[in-house]
């Protein structure tokens, strides 16, 4: 029998072009709350001995992670195979460490929690920095899919002389990947956060590409605050208004709304995390891996 698949969070449409990619069923399930805000869940399809996918972005995960635990115990209870998760944005990874005595290593935490309730994990550009492989915090097969070249395919066909910003020093390394496929320049912006919404920015020496669209990348847009102060540092050196590119769109609060309001040519993510922005679609990366042998 095929596999199946279910949206459990605002993912419909991505979760649509991957069944129909991997031709799997797209399941039925009932969530709602209880008045008292406890959780009701219902699987209504059958999933006895088939392989089943949770499909979820894990952007405010605090909402979401008992119902979707909740799924995958269910689904094991009703006989499914194997229940694996889709999260094409995987939460908790930015609290990697103990920074400060007595923080609590979230991405670690999560990591462990998820292991115990899922048989696999698919997800795209986690934020590793200091945990440098998903294996090193989850006990479960995990895969890491990038997009990497999909953006550079992005910026290949409709940016005539990017160059390439990346406002993190953690980021280098894939965003220098990106440049090199489509032979563009690219120039590290250093950050030091100070807090939740305060970095402070050294911006290098940009003189010699004036004439080039400034394309800013960076994993997660989230209070957009490295966005934005990365934005307000190129207009005050007259360059041409950036585009800015996100992975996953985020946007707390009014991130987005803020962001639109420093003069951006404009702002665009991938559909890792469904939002207005989203312009550049990841579906491929997934169905491409899951028909590649791994269901
Ligand atoms: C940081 O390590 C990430 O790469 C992003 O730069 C960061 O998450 C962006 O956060 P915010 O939008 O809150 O500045």
């Amino acid at each position: 029998m095929s596999a199946i698949i279910f949206n459990l969070f605002s993912c419909e449409a991505l979760v649509k072009k991957i069944a129909s990619g991997i031709v799997a069923e797209v399941g039925d399930v009932t969530i709602r709350n209880f008045p008292d805000a406890e959780t009701y869940l219902k699987i209504n399809s059958f999933v006895k001995n088939r392989e089943v996918i949770l499909l979820t972005s894990l952007d405010y995960p605090n909402e979401k992670i008992l119902p979707l635990l909740f799924a995958a115990k269910n689904l094991k209870d009703m006989g499914a195979k194997r229940v694996g998760l889709i999260a094409p944005y995987l939460a908790y990874m930015r609290q990697d460490k103990v920074f400060n005595i007595g923080e609590a290593i979230g991405a670690k935490y999560f990591a462990e929690l998820l292991s115990n309730y899922f048989d696999w994990l698919i997800t795209i550009d986690p934020h590793l920095h200091r945990i440098s492989d998903l294996n090193g915090i989850f006990s479960i097969p995990t895969k890491v899919l990038s997009s990497g070249k999909i953006i550079a395919g992005w910026i290949k066909n409709q940016v005539k002389h990017p160059v390439i910003i990346v406002p993190d020093t953690e980021g280098d390394q894939w965003i220098a990947d990106i440049a090199k496929t489509i032979d563009a320049p690219f120039v590290v912006v250093k950050k030091i956060r100070k807090g939740d919404v305060e970095v402070e920015l050294s911006i290098p020496d940009l003189k010699n590409y004036k004439n080039r669209t400034p394309v800013i990348v960076d994993d997660i847009i989230s209070t957009g605050v490295t966005m934005i102060e990365t934005v307000k540092r190129i207009k005050e050196l007259n360059m041409i208004a950036p585009i800015c590119i996100g992975i996953h769109a985020v946007f707390a609060g009014n991130a987005y709304k803020n962001l639109l309001g420093v003069g951006v040519n404009k702002i665009l993510t991938c559909n890792t995390i469904s939002h207005v922005s989203n312009e550049i679609d990841l579906s491929g990366l997934i169905i491409d891996f899951l028909n590649d042998g791994f269901l």
